[in-house]
């Protein structure tokens, strides 16, 4: 089960280490089956991993990652960069396909380089509107997409976040995300064959709401924003998500 905490950049870095130490000190259990991956913004990344480092259910990622592995792209973190601090690389997040209307090919080519570098991509998919005939058809484009790039087998996780639910406190229905959830899944069989990809919810989680995602089938875990500032709120996060994983 994956826990993940998407800091956008809403903390400095004195604000990031200081969240990593708290983090650190109060993790007390050590959880099993749970992946704890936290995204600090790219300026407080080697500090939060130097504080949590030594901890082995928390890995760390950057919120976006290059297009390609060799050629300078200003204000882009470079390919050997990226691969020596993180695990994990957060892709095509709502906001970044919005404001700067980064496309499913781009967000498919960071990918296969994430891939190529060993990451772990975690790739961000929303349904907007669809088509009357076909509602997932924003998501079937995005997952197309990334098919034809990713040849090569590598490990990714889809992250079905609906913009509507993105910090505005108001979560989206379980059964939608379950039935959408599961349509990931049949695409993604369909495509590639392979019906074992993690799928997370992201979307307005918090401590009290977290279960009704995290029990669902087919959810595998969930990518938290705002919640994810606050040490306390974080950590009832985690420990309803092993609670959840015991009663399944
Ligand atoms: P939220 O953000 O939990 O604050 O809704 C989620 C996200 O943007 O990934």
């Amino acid at each position: 089960m994956y826990i993940l905490a998407n800091w956008k950049n809403k903390l400095s870095s004195e604000s990031s280490k200081s969240l990593a130490n708290d983090i650190y000190s109060r993790l007390v259990h050590q959880y099993l089956n749970i992946e704890i991956v936290i995204f600090p913004d790219d300026i407080s990344l080697l500090g939060v991993k130097s504080i949590l480092d030594s901890l082995s259910i928390v890995k760390i990622g950057a919120q976006d990652g290059p297009l390609d592995r060799t050629s300078s792209l200003t204000g882009s973190i470079s390919a050997p960069n990226l691969s020596n601090v993180c695990d994990y690389v957060l892709l095509g997040h709502s906001e970044r396909r919005i404001q700067l209307g980064e496309t499913n090919e781009m967000v498919a080519l960071k990918a296969t380089v994430a891939i190529e570098l060993g990451l772990v991509p975690v790739i961000c998919v929303t349904k907007g509107t669809g088509t009357a005939l076909d509602p997932y058809s924003e998501i079937k484009a995005q997952l197309e997409s990334i098919q034809d790039h990713i040849r090569r087998q590598g490990k990714y996780l889809i992250a079905y976040e609906p913009i509507d639910a993105i910090g505005t406190g108001i979560s989206a229905d379980p059964q939608e995300i379950k039935n959408t959830a599961e349509t990931i899944r049949k695409m993604l069989s369909g495509l590639q064959g392979s019906s074992d990809i993690p799928v997370l919810y992201g979307g307005s989680v918090n401590a009290k709401n977290v279960n009704s995602f995290l029990s669902l089938e087919g959810i595998d875990g969930v990518l938290v924003g705002g919640e994810s500032l606050n040490v306390d709120s974080f950590l009832k996060i985690v420990q309803k998500a092993s609670d959840t994983q015991h009663s399944r």
